[in-house]
């Protein structure tokens, strides 16, 4: 094994190989046949980087499109109180993400001074109409900017959504002030967003061609929403560099994204264990599970050849959790349930200052035992009791330890799964690029609603037996 590294993000794997975890991988066959096929993965993802399939490993270093969010973050973005970016899956996931670890979750409750000024920050993805609809009763439509982010420019839950706030603007402020509330990210060249964004002179930044939706939060689709809200997106892609550079090495046990892939791809494909749960130990994270949930499901879910004309379906099934929280809900599952887990732990190392546990109750023993102890301290005894309850029960498991949570360790914690997501399509003999399995669902909507080119379908009519 390499040392680990001095400062950034640490990867512990101990408790997924043998003598840590009983029936754990024998780490010898990391330097043999898993090295092997980590160097297969690892050249299908360079030779796809270098035909330049792969643009979310160039993001870091673009500096111009960073600069040019910057400029309008700074300037356009603060003319307004309210920001609410529109945007779904890829398109949504990762601004959450984003602004839920470095604004904190308490962001929009904090008064204009608590938040040096910077507007509060709305995104909504799913299109329930209570949602939208409670939102906008809140807002005042003079002091919001609409960031409405798609890359195809046509998801019918994006678009709905923003023909809605258009309409809600123009009704409040008339038809020509409108178009100075929206903000388009979209394709640089293609769909109907980057169309309307031309014939309207609405701004809009761009979404290279070769970064797709859940590849893009490093992109303007997640900085965008961060750098207009003050967080320091120059770190956070220097971040996102640092561990770029880290998982270019070519010796498995030295590359962080190439563990990750290898060995999450032997417990599922060799193991029998293909559930595999990312577990925060920090409420700023808890978005990043789910940002890393569509990351791997969407990208490694898919239908392969089988042989012999046949295909087959492979592909891990990723579990955002929280930790504490899930130690009281999912955990018992994890440890005496099916073993077809491994889990990953996220912790934090440095979790800023923080007041300690008072002796309210000196004479009363199961209370007076956290007297002196932080809430910090608490989460990362949990977490560390939990590793290791897991492990005594030969359940596989990893830890990832964020030196603190800042814009530089969230550009590397990002990085690192992107890179580990592309590898591990390698390793599945799949596109982790690509998502044809979602395509009949939206056909089979535009059909149910009327959108020109799509014939009505006729859906399966049930069986009222079978209505209970
Ligand atoms: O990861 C993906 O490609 C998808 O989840 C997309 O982000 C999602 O479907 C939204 O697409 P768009 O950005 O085109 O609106």
């Amino acid at each position: 094994m390499a040392d680990p590294p001095e400062t950034g993000l640490r990867l512990d794997v101990a408790n997924l190989l043998r003598p840590h975890l009983e029936g754990g991988l024998d780490p010898e066959r990391l330097d043999s046949e898993l090295q092997d096929r980590f160097t297969s993965a690892l050249e299908i993802t360079i030779r796809r980087r270098e035909a330049g399939e792969m643009g979310f490993f160039d993001l870091p270093y673009a500096r111009d499109t960073a600069g040019r969010v910057q400029e309008l973050a700074d300037g356009f973005g603060q003319w307004f109180e309210d920001v609410v970016v529109l945007g779904i899956g890829g398109s949504g996931l990762g601004a959450i993400a984003l602004a839920h670890a470095l604004l904190g979750p308490g962001w929009n409750a904090r008064d204009d001074e608590a938040r040096d000024h910077y507007p509060r920050l709305h995104v909504v993805d799913n299109p329930d109409p209570a949602t939208l609809h409670d939102l906008l009763g809140r807002l005042d439509p003079a002091r919001v900017l609409f960031n409405v982010v798609s890359k195809s420019g046509s998801t019918a839950e994006t678009m709905a959504q923003y023909l809605l706030a258009r309409r809600w603007v123009e009704d409040g402020l008339g038809e020509d002030q409108a178009r100075g509330h929206f903000l388009f990210t979209t394709d640089p060249a293609r769909g109907a967003l980057r169309r309307l964004a031309e014939g309207e002179d609405i701004p809009a930044l761009p979404v290279p061609e070769n970064v797709g939706g859940r590849f893009s939060v490093l992109s303007p689709v997640g900085l965008l929403p961060a750098a207009v809200c003050g967080v320091d997106i120059a770190a956070l892609l220097e971040g996102a560099a640092r561990m770029e550079e880290r998982c270019r090495v070519e010796d498995l046990t030295a590359n962080p994204a190439g563990m990750l892939a290898v060995l999450l791809h032997e417990a599922d494909t060799g193991q029998g264990r293909p559930i595999h749960v990312l577990m925060p130990y920090a409420d700023r994270l808890r978005s990043v599970a789910l940002w890393f949930q569509q990351l791997w499901a969407e990208s490694l879910g898919k239908r392969r050849d089988g042989g012999g004309g046949t295909t087959v379906g492979v592909g891990p099934t990723p579990l955002a959790s929280s930790g504490a929280v899930d130690q009281h809900s999912l955990m018992q599952l994890f440890m005496e349930g099916p073993a077809d887990k491994v889990v990953l732990f996220v912790g934090v190392e440095d979790r800023g200052e923080e007041p300690l546990i008072p002796d309210c109750h000196p004479g009363v023993p199961s209370l007076s035992y956290l007297a002196g102890h932080t809430l910090g301290a608490l989460l990362d005894a949990e977490l560390r009791a939990s590793a290791e309850a897991l492990r005594r029960r030969g359940r596989p498991n990893a830890t990832l330890t964020l030196p603190r949570i800042d814009a530089g360790s969230l550009g590397e914690l990002l990085m690192l799964f992107q890179v580990a997501t592309v590898l591990a399509g390698a390793l599945y003999g799949v596109d982790p690029l690509d998502q044809p399995g979602v395509e009949l669902g939206k056909e089979l909507t535009y059909g149910l609603l009327g959108r020109e080119g799509f014939d009505a379908p006729s859906l399966d009519p049930g069986d009222p037996r079978w209505v209970l």
